[in-house]
C-alpha cells in the first residue's frame, strides 16, 4: 500500500542535502500520546469540564487569572506524556541527519521526544513542558517529570512566586530567538518539506510548506487524515508516522532491521 508513493519521496531523500520535518502531535501518537484534535484528540469537546473551551483553559490571559486552572490542564498533557518513549518515526527523523544531509525539525510537541531520539537540529515552537521557570526571578530546572509537584499551582523555590513550564500558552507570543533560527534557516533553503502528524493550523506551521511548495520544492504531508496542505502537497502519504518513516527507512538503507521505535 502507498508502495510507489513512498518510493518516489524515498528517492527525493535519497539526494536531498537539506530537509525539514515540520511536525505535530500525530507523530507522537504513535508513541501512545493523544493528539489535540481528530480520534484520541486531547479537545475534542467543545468545552472542557470548567465549562469553558480549552483554549481559554490553556491560555496566557487564563494563567494570569487563575494559575491553578491552567496548571491543571498542563499537568493532564504531562502526565500523558509521562512514561512515552519516543517511537519509530522520531528515530528515523534523527538517523536522517548525518555527513552529506542536514535534517532540521519544527516541531509543535512540547513532549520533548524529538531529542530524545537524537535529533540536535530541532525547533521546539511550542516549547517544552519538562522545563519549568519562573516568570519572576531567574529559577529554571529541568524536571523528568510533575510527580514531585504536589502543591497546585506549584510554586518557585528561591522568590515563592506561581511557577510554569516554559511552554506557549494561547495568546502567547512565539519565542522570538526561535523564530530567528527558523527564519534563518528557511532563507538558507530545503532541497525537501515534510509535514508530518499535524493539522497545520497555524500559519506559522503552514508557511513553509506553502512556500517551499511556491520555490518548486518538493513537499509531502504524512498524515492519516486530509488537511489544508493536503490538497497542495507534492505526496500525500495517508499513513500513520512510524510506518511511514520504516518505509522510507528501509527504502534508503536496504535494512530488513529498520528501528523499531
Ligand atoms: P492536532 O491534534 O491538531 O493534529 C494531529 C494530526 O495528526 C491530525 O491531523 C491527525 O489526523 C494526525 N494523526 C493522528 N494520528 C497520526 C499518526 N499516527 N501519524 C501521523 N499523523 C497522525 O495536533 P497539532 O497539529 O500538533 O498548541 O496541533 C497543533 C497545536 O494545537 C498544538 O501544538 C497545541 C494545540 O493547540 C498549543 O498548545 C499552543
Amino acid at each position: 500500500m502507498h508502495e510507489a508513493a513512498l518510493d518516489a519521496v524515498a528517492a527525493r531523500l535519497a539526494d536531498a542535502r537539506r530537509v525539514l520535518f515540520v511536525t505535530g502531535a500525530g507523530l507522537s501518537a504513535d508513541s501512545g500520546l493523544p493528539t489535540y484534535r481528530g480520534v484520541s484528540g486531547l479537545y475534542n469537546d467543545e468545552h472542557c469540564e470548567d465549562g469553558i473551551p480549552i483554549e481559554a483553559a490553556l491560555s496566557g490571559d487564563m494563567f494570569q487569572i487563575n494559575p491553578g486552572l491552567t496548571w491543571k490542564h498542563i499537568a493532564r498533557i504531562e502526565l500523558a506524556c509521562r512514561d512515552a518513549t519516543f517511537n519509530a518515526a522520531h528515530e528515523v527523523i534523527a538517523r536522517l541527519d548525518g555527513p552529506g544531509r542536514e535534517v532540521w525539525v519544527l516541531t509543535q510537541n512540547v513532549d520533548g521526544l524529538h531529542a530524545r531520539a537524537g535529533s540536535k537540529r530541532v525547533i521546539d515552537i511550542h516549547g517544552d513542558v519538562s522545563q519549568l521557570f519562573c516568570p519572576v526571578c531567574a529559577w529554571r530546572e529541568r524536571v523528568s517529570d510533575f510527580s514531585h509537584l504536589t502543591e497546585m499551582p506549584p510554586t518557585c523555590p528561591q522568590c515563592g512566586a506561581i511557577i510554569r513550564p516554559d511552554v506557549v500558552l494561547f495568546g502567547e507570543m512565539l519565542d522570538m530567538d526561535k523564530l530567528e533560527v527558523l527564519q534563518a534557516e528557511l532563507a538558507r533553503g530545503f532541497d525537501l518539506v515534510f509535514s508530518v502528524g499535524t493539522s497545520s493550523l497555524f500559519p506559522y506551521i503552514q508557511a513553509p510548506v506553502l512556500e517551499a511548495k511556491q520555490a518548486g520544492i518538493t513537499t509531502v504531508e504524512i498524515n492519516p487524515d486530509t488537511t489544508g496542505l493536503s490538497p497542495i502537497v507534492d505526496h500525500q502519504l495517508p499513513m500513520g508516522a512510524a510506518d511511514a518513516m520504516r518505509g522510507l527507512y528501509q527504502r534508503l538503507t536496504s535494512t530488513d532491521t529498520p528501528p523499531n521505535g
